[in-house]
């Protein structure tokens, strides 16, 4: 059986746990496969709304093994709470597997990514502050701290104390902080060990069992194509890959396995924290967009920055991922506007771009080309089939496959389970 890819097609929150959840009726596995608790997503089943940061979307439905994959960095504090909310409402995470791969979030990850982001100061990246990027950094140094470390205190102790021994020179003398007590952090984490001992695999092997049993495995991104740390907005990204190539990376997966690539694809465009963002609205109608979609982070709390749509972005991220089809969430937000740009270019300098510029300085400084799309006025929220969307939604819908490039297989009308219109099935 096949491996699914589930990306975000622009800056991330686009609704992929809608995806995920639309999916589960077929997913035996579901994996996160990078990034750590700075990802949020909101799965709303019945009158039940679920915040999920760190816990793959698939923890919420009890015949599937929801796997946290070897590319993703773990806060164990975050995760055991996220683990005891859920009990408490009465879902049951016992099935979760943890890749032994997977990096530990420390505490003076959180520590560094606080102080920097304040050292930069109007040059900050606007970060979750969760310490995802110190993590990822000290996983690239070859310094972090493993999930198979839980399992051995000995190692444990000596890898918190090589690691403090120079962290705490850096917290201390260059951001005139206070340092970390190593016995403190070490007896903190041989308790979380406890209790993430039985569910600690070997990630990878678990998948390619499962798929040789023609299990059906979904990979799931955070954050989304334009916070790539290599092919997004470079450096106001995330400190991992969300895109399609990073999936079999993080998941301990072969790429020939992948047979569907499913983009994320928001009517219009969100982002959170700083950088580039060509169709953003500072005015009334980006403070509409907002209100409207409720665009205010999952994680953070923060306003997501709101624009129109923008065609150079999913053209890219199409091209970037290899999308096999999308999944347009949010239409209905849409209803009610007269007319609906889209953005089909830039200008940069008085020069005409169709693909994003190949320098950051010059995607600074693109100002977006829109195409005027007509609006409806009805409400799209009951829609169960695509010819049930006022023609004017269906053509919207069409120009947006058009120019992305490739086919968008389903729509999402309303945050509910079922206000999902399938124009084809995605798996
Ligand atoms: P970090 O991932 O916390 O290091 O933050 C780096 C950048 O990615 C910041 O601009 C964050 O706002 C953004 N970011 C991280 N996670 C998400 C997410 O799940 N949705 C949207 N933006 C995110």
């Amino acid at each position: 059986m096949p491996a699914a890819v589930l990306v975000g097609a622009q800056w991330g929150d686009e609704g992929k746990g809608k995806a995920t959840d639309l999916l589960g009726g077929d997913v035996d596995y579901v994996v996160r496969y990078q990034g750590g608790n700075n990802a949020g997503h909101t799965v709303v089943i019945g009158d039940q709304k679920y915040a999920l940061h760190l816990l793959p979307t698939g923890i919420l439905s009890p015949e599937v093994v929801p796997v946290i994959g070897n590319g993703v960095v773990i806060d164990p504090g975050v995760l055991l709470s996220e683990i005891d909310g859920l009990a408490a409402r009465g879902i049951s995470a016992e099935r979760l597997l943890i890749s032994s791969n997977a990096h530990l979030i420390m505490p003076h990850h959180k520590a560094l990514d606080k102080v920097t982001e304040r050292y930069l100061g109007k040059a900050r990246i606007g970060t979750t502050g969760r310490g995802i990027g110190p993590a990822y950094g000290d996983k690239i140094a070859r310094m972090g701290v493993r999930v198979q470390d839980l399992l051995d205190p000995g190692i444990l102790a000596k890898k918190i104390e090589v690691a403090l021994t120079e962290k705490n020179q850096v917290l201390t003398k260059v951001y005139n902080r206070r340092g970390i007590e190593p016995e403190r952090v070490l007896e903190e984490y041989l308790g979380y060990a406890e209790r993430l001992k039985p569910h600690i695999a070997d990630t990878s092997l678990v998948l390619a069992k499962a798929l040789d049993e023609d299990k059906f495995v979904l990979l799931e991104g955070g954050q989304g194509t334009l916070l790539d740390i290599d092919h997004g907005t470079y450096p106001f990204v995330t400190s991992s890959s969300p895109t399609s190539g990073g999936a079999c990376a993080g998941a301990g997966i072969p790429p020939n396995r992948l047979t569907k690539i499913i983009g994320i694809l928001k009517a219009y465009t969100t982002r959170v924290g700083s950088g580039p963002f060509p169709t953003e609205l500072t005015d009334d109608m980006g403070e509409w967009l907002r209100q409207t979609g409720g665009e205010y982070g999952v994680t953070t709390g923060r306003n997501r920055r709101c624009g129109w749509f923008d065609a150079v972005i999913s053209r890219y991220a199409t091209r970037i991922n290899g999308i096999t089809d999308y999944f347009l969430t949010k239409l209905d937000v849409l209803s009610g506007l007269e007319r609906i740009p889209v953005c089909v270019a830039y200008e940069v300098d008085g020069v005409r771009h169709d693909e994003i510029p190949m320098t950051q300085t010059d995607f600074h400084h693109a100002k977006p080309i829109y195409e005027e799309l007509p609006g409806w006025r009805e409400d799209i929220t009951g829609a169960k089939d695509f010819e049930d969307l006022p023609p004017n939604a269906q053509a919207y819908v069409r120009a947006l496959e058009e120019m992305s490039g490739a086919p968008i297989s389903a729509i999402g009308v309303g945050p509910g389970r079922d206000q999902t219109v399938v124009v084809r099935p995605l798996v």
